[in-house]
């Protein structure tokens, strides 16, 4: 993960980062020795179990186990990717970024995207200001022709692209280049003349979690083609990598779900009344790299695409799309052929609320039944074979249950003969799931390991023992002694914590090295000491333990020999004592 940064950059970043001071501008933090306490961000609490270690530079819950480095802290409370919380602290700190300190092409590639942001924010605000004047008066009407409050269009920024626009002119009298304008695609050209991109258009900016202006979505007055004209593809924007308001999506904190719509529209329409969390894809189908993006705001997403035909198969791939990513999905159904947008103003904010999301199989299920005359027994067979397909994948056995019932019900089928028809059908290879088991497991097992083992690592992670005091030999755990090998190889617990591919890994090391050590060299020392004495004591209590048992049944010479054993045993252990 940490692949792309240099280790020693990232060590860098990390101590110029310092994390007490990160997290304190959003945690509210009281010192208690080498530790700072309070209130847990990622979990609900109202006495504090979140500590910050200032020597070992992570963060760890003793409720929620949340723990990691600085880099990690930035990622969850922004939801950032690894490289953007780099991005985002290098940033804050004037640290050039690695790439940058010696790539001019970089630089030039990264100088135009922020002249394009720049331009893009400018041109927003112009837009905007059209809106509220005599040039963008027609679309201030449509605007509130379909119901926009004035708050939702501020919220939003939604501007005006007059019929004879002037946006490229100001622009450039502000000082970027007819090239800027053109790459940011607010200007285009033809015959050797350059003009505004947009005309005659209610404006949608585009704006990224952070607060960048990446394009725009510009819906036509009436039926004017196209209904939308949207900013193509810049050097500054990627539809496949974005979403429509994932600015606001990133400002609300404890999403349940992330609803998906298809339509600017909805998004506005949906926020004008109250739902919060609501984003869309920029009139592409949905790539795996949003459901990514929209994963990292809440544990499920739910698809809320317009009820008609096309919006139904869109749902569909949608649904394929996101259980591909592995990310818990459900449907919003909604009657009649509505999008989000007339639904809700329609039926209102409560019915909208009262719709049952349902689950991708039961969707499937729905619009396959569809498909079939259910009065003949062709039909229903054709039915139960295509619902056979789906039900392979599900793996809840009482999910399962719950779909047998309801297909045998309706097709007249036997469920134990749904259940062969299942198995009959080709299975198709499960998505990978099981790696979040094994972690598990992982987490499991450290958690049963010693504490002395534990204290004696936290101790080494302070990075004051001198060197030779601990060796991996010391630990008998493989979880503790490939630790303990990390550590003396020079790695920091915040990058260690960094390489854990998940969120129990980085728990588990945060719960080893989160014992307090919070003493001075002497004091350590002393600790480390005792540490490793008791360890020793317990491994030759071990060896004793096992020699006893096996004593019996060992033939006559190896007996004596044993004894001998047990007896140097005994006496080592009262040594230790
Ligand atoms: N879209 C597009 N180009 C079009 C039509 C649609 O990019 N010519 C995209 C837009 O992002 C639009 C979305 O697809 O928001 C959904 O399209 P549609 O349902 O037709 O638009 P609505 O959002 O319902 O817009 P409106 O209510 O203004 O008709
Ligand atoms: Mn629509």
């Amino acid at each position: 993960m940490a692949g792309r940064y240099p280790p020693q950059w990232l060590d860098e970043l990390r101590q110029r980062a310092d994390i007490v001071s990160v997290i304190g501008s959003y945690v509210q933090l009281k010192k208690n020795g080498h530790r700072y306490s309070g209130l847990c961000p990622f979990h609900n609490e109202t006495a504090p179990s979140f500590s910050v270690d200032s020597q070992k530079q992570f963060y760890y819950c003793f409720g929620c186990k949340a723990s990691g480095s600085v880099i990690q802290f930035v990622m969850d409370i922004e939801h950032l990717s690894f490289p953007e919380a780099v991005e985002h602290l290098a940033e804050q700190l004037h640290l050039p970024l690695p790439e940058m300190q010696n790539d001019p092409a970089y630089e030039k590639r990264r100088s135009l995207k922020e002249r394009i942001y720049l331009a893009n924010k400018a041109a927003a605000r112009l837009y905007h200001q059209y809106l509220w004047q005599k040039e963008g008066e027609e679309i201030l009407q449509y605007l509130k022709k379909r119901g926009l409050s004035d708050g939702v269009i501020r919220r939003f920024g939604i501007g005006a692209a007059p019929p004879r626009p002037d946006i490229g002119k100001k622009l450039m009298e502000d000082g970027f280049t007819k090239e800027e304008l053109l790459s940011a695609g607010l200007m285009m050209e033809r015959d050797g003349r350059s003009f505004d991109m947009f005309r005659n258009r209610a404006m949608f900016p585009i704006i990224d979690a952070y607060g960048n202006v990446l394009g725009f979505g510009g819906r036509a007055m009436g039926d004017a083609m196209p209904k939308y004209l949207n900013t193509s593809d810049t050097p500054a924007f990627n539809k496949r990598y974005n979403v429509f308001a994932a600015n606001l999506l990133r400002k609300a904190r404890g999403l349940e779900r992330v609803i998906l719509v298809e339509g600017y529209m909805d998004v506005v329409a949906l926020s004008q009344y109250g739902v919060e969390g609501v984003a869309a894809t920029l009139g592409t189908a949905l790539t795996p790299e949003q459901a990514r993006l929209l994963s990292r705001y809440a544990p499920e997403v739910h698809i809320a695409y317009d009820g008609d035909k096309a919006g139904q198969k869109a749902i569909l791939r949608g649904l394929e799309v996101l259980e591909a990513a592995n990310v818990p999905v459900k449907v919003l159904d909604f009657p009649g052929g509505l999008d989000p947008d007339e639904f809700i103003r329609q039926e209102g904010v409560e019915a909208f609320h009262a719709l049952k999301p349902i689950s991708g199989v039961y969707y499937r299920m729905l619009r396959e039944k569809e498909k079939h005359d259910m009065s003949t027994e062709e039909g229903r067979t054709a039915y139960a074979k295509a619902c056979a397909d789906f039900l392979k994948n599900v793996r809840e056995p009482v999910d399962l249950e719950n779909y047998l019932k309801r297909l045998s019900l309706e097709s007249g089928f036997d469920r134990e003969v749904l259940l062969q028809q299942i198995g009959a059908a080709p299975a198709k290879p499960s998505p990978a799931l099981p790696k979040q088991e094994s972690f598990r497991q992982k987490a499991k097992k450290v958690a049963q390991v010693d504490w002395t083992g534990r204290t004696l690592l936290a101790v080494l992670a302070t990075g004051k023992l001198p060197p030779g005091s601990v060796t991996p030999e010391d630990f008998d755990d493989p979880v503790l002694k490939s630790l303990c090998k990390d550590l003396l190889s020079g790695e920091s617990p915040a990058s260690l914590m960094e390489q854990q591919p998940d969120e129990q890994g980085r728990s588990a090391i945060g719960d080893i090295l989160s014992v307090n050590t919070d003493m001075d060299d002497d004091g350590l020392m002393h600790m480390a000491r005792d540490c490793l004495k008791k360890m020793r004591r317990t491994r030759l209590e071990n060896e004793l333990e096992t020699l006893q048992k096996s004593m019996a049944s060992l033939p006559q010479e190896e007996q004596v020999r044993s004894m001998q054993r047990a007896l140097e045993l005994t006496r080592l252990i009262s040594e230790q004592k």
